[in-house]
């Protein structure tokens, strides 16, 4: 089914819903390379997911219909590879952006691209690029959000829901809009080439900023503090022995 109820320039303009599918991102990744070109912005939504996947290899579960499931195309080939983490803090502001005003001040983004609200993890984004040289030919940018899910499985860590939190249910279509029109805007700051107003603006949502936190790193526990982010992603955290820079894999934060 194809239509359009979204406002923005091109992000959502051309929208693909389906039913059921292994996973949005694979179908946007096969959609890509085997038909004619697809149109920036192309956002392909899917009511369930069999095979939704995670960072770092893990799997994404969600009820069918009660959340957002969704990848949308992007071709940022005037960015940089260098820069590619730019790419994570539009996605992730944009998402953020179109939840705060129903969620306030205790949604956060957790470093890298995970949606925060307090401790609990409400949704999570995964993105595949295609490099050419040193650009970035495509990116294929997967969503999930947690929106209107009851419950979750034991096995879900510490995920959480829109409706666990406002005990009501949202329009999935109309959130879908929103958050695509944010991350165009985002989207559209980058490639004008406002570097510094989308790195500090998404210096200034994250969770734990400034808060002396338990972290592990290479098996040892240490207390420390978020003070940055490197422009190309590393985590800068102080501690009593110095500044120390991490990557995704070589840190990780200790809730209670
Ligand atoms: C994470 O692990 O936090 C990232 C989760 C990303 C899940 C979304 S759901 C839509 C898209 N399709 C997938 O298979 N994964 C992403």
């Amino acid at each position: 089914m194809q239509n359009n109820i979204f406002s923005g320039l091109f992000v959502g303009q051309n929208l693909v819903t389906i039913k059921e599918v292994d996973s949005t991102n694979i179908f946007l990744k096969t959609l890509l390379s085997n038909s004619k070109p697809l149109p920036e912005g192309t956002v392909i939504m899917a009511e369930s997911q069999y095979a939704g996947r995670g960072q770092q290899q893990n799997k994404w579960h969600s009820d069918p219909g009660k959340n957002l499931t969704f990848s949308i195309l992007l071709t940022p080939s005037f960015l940089p590879v260098s820069k590619q983490f730019d790419l994570t803090r539009v996605v992730s502001l944009g998402v953020y952006e179109a939840l705060k005003p129903i969620l306030g001040d205790k949604l956060k983004i957790k470093w890298p691209n995970d949606i925060y609200y307090e401790d609990r993890k409400l949704g999570g984004i995964l993105i595949e690029t295609n490099l050419q040289s040193d650009k970035i030919k495509s990116a294929i940018i997967g969503i999930g959000l947690n929106i209107n899910q009851e419950n979750f499985e034991p096995g879900a860590g510490n995920a959480i829901s829109v409706k666990q939190i406002l005990h009501k249910d949202y329009d999935l279509r109309a959130l879908l809009s929103e958050i695509c029109g944010h991350i165009e805007a985002y989207y559209l700051n980058l490639k004008a080439g406002k570097f510094s107003f989308v790195r500090n603006t998404y210096l200034n949502r994250l969770y734990w900023l400034n808060e002396a936190k338990d972290f592990r790193s290479n098996g040892e526990v240490f207390k420390g503090t978020i003070i940055n982010v490197k422009d190309e992603g590393l985590l800068v955290v102080e501690n009593n022995s110095g500044q120390h820079e991490f990557s995704l894999k070589q840190i990780e934060f200790l809730n209670k």
